[in-house]
């Protein structure tokens, strides 16, 4: 038998239930808050995440799926989707003339080589929206609400945790200060810490391995090392939080595994769990770096494997079963006939609609008919079709009726 690989799986059942509910949901917020849709491709130019998540993070250095094509072209399955979103925008031109904002969103599978574990997956789906041509901290809080109320009318009870990593000069002080720091000690920190000290600092902060070490507890916060105007931008964006009713909470090891970010970073938590259910942040310089305009942008991706495994526990999932309104039972070859123009007419109506269509026994379509949760039966008869009749029977009550083939449809919109 033929495995699927390491990292990787089906989705069906209960989870592809919840994940086509959550796709909906997620397309009726993005409705809402006017955002456009957008597809990439799953494989991108290689040099395109060396160049935007960041050659010593560990995305690019140990996750990414690489291979050369048969035209020994160096490409890489995307590990996210704010880099290939960002390539489309320049490269298309998306902004045009427009100096207001321009939204966007995308709904795909990402992949990353990762040690596989409960919520941690080699390819998993990300949600995710990206805002472009606004510098307002009120894009933030907008932009960080819309995340944090999807997720809580799920019924989880989500915090963000927000810091700031300043603009490019605070970055670069605080980089200095922390290697001036942990350099004396590196023999305490981990052997990727140890790496991560030459390629890249801020990493060390949010270390899974090395978090309760004094050395990592003792380290100098981000925060004495921002801009007046980074910190305020930090003040500002929590009194529109204050403002929105979000729950949040400062957390200065969000330091997010991108090299992109700069300003206000984020990350949408349960309070019970280790692994976030999404990030984002603003990334003023990366549309320019790829060789676009110079142009603002913000945005977050959510993680939706491990939004399903939260809601497993929690959603009525019977709720979210696809209820048939009509089941059209038919064993005869003029009822299948009949069955099949029947069922056609009531979805092109939008009635949910099931027919027997694998020669099943009377006993049986009725089983399937509960399995489908019917909750109208239509059992139809040679002697009832002649004379223009359905047999109708209402699959709770189990009260029957007869009701002729012109007023069928009218009658079952009108009790359903
Ligand atoms: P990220 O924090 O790397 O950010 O990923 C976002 C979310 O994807 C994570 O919080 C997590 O829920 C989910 N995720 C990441 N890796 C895995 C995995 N191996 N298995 C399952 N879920 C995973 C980004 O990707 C940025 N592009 C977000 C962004 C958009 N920033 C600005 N715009």
């Amino acid at each position: 038998m033929i495995t699927k690989p390491k990292g990787t799986y089906d989705l069906t059942g209960v989870n592809g239930k919840i994940y086509t509910y959550l796709s909906n949901e997620f397309m009726a917020y993005m409705n809402n808050y006017n955002y456009e849709f957008i597809r990439t491709p799953i494989f991108e130019a290689s040099e395109l995440f060396h160049r935007t998540v960041g050659e010593g993070t560990d995305i690019v250095t140990k996750e990414t799926y690489d291979f050369k094509d048969r035209g020994e072209r160096d490409i890489t399955l995307r590990p996210e989707g704010t880099a290939g979103v960002v390539r489309s925008l320049i490269e298309n031109k998306l902004y045009g003339n427009r100096n207001d904002s321009i939204k966007l969103y995308y709904n795909g599978t990402m992949y990353r080589y990762e040690r596989p574990q409960a919520g941690r997956y080699r390819e998993f789906i990300q949600f995710g929206v990206e805002v472009f041509n606004s510098n307002d901290v009120m894009s933030d809080a907008e932009v960080i609400s819309l995340g944090y109320y999807f997720l809580s009318d799920l019924g989880l009870d989500i915090t963000v945790k927000i810091n700031s990593l300043g603009d490019a000069q605070s970055r670069v002080d605080y980089t200095n200060a922390l290697v001036d720091y942990f350099k004396p000690h590196i023999n305490e920190l981990c052997s990727d810490c140890q790496k991560r000290l030459e390629t890249n600092p801020l990493r060390i902060i949010d270390c899974k391995v090395d978090k309760d070490k004094d050395i990592i507890k003792n380290a100098p916060n981000i925060s004495d090392y921002l801009s007046q105007e980074s910190k305020d931008r930090f003040e500002k964006l929590k009194s529109y939080l204050n403002f929105l009713e979000i729950n949040y909470e400062v957390d200065e090891s969000i330091v997010r595994g991108l090299d992109y970010y700069d300003e206000n970073v984020w990350e949408y938590v349960l309070e019970s769990d280790s692994l976030a259910l999404g990030g984002g942040g603003r990334y003023n310089h990366l549309v320019k770096n790829l060789g676009g305009p110079d142009m603002p942008a913000v945005g977050f991706a959510l993680g939706i494997d491990r939004v399903i495994l939260k809601l497993l526990d929690i959603i009525d999932v019977r709720k979210l079963d696809n209820a048939v309104d009509v089941y059209i039972m038919a064993v005869s070859e003029e009822e299948k006939i009949q069955a099949l123009r029947l069922a056609q007419n009531l979805r092109l109506n939008n009635i949910i609609t099931e027919i027997n269509d694998n020669g099943l026994s009377l006993k049986s379509q009725f089983k399937a008919a509960d399995n489908n949760h019917a909750k109208f039966l239509f059992i139809l008869n040679d002697d009832d079709l002649q004379k223009g009749l359905i047999n109708v029977k209402d699959n709770v009550t189990k009260e029957e009726i007869k009701i002729s083939e012109d007023e069928i449809v009218d009658w079952i919109m009108g009790n359903i």
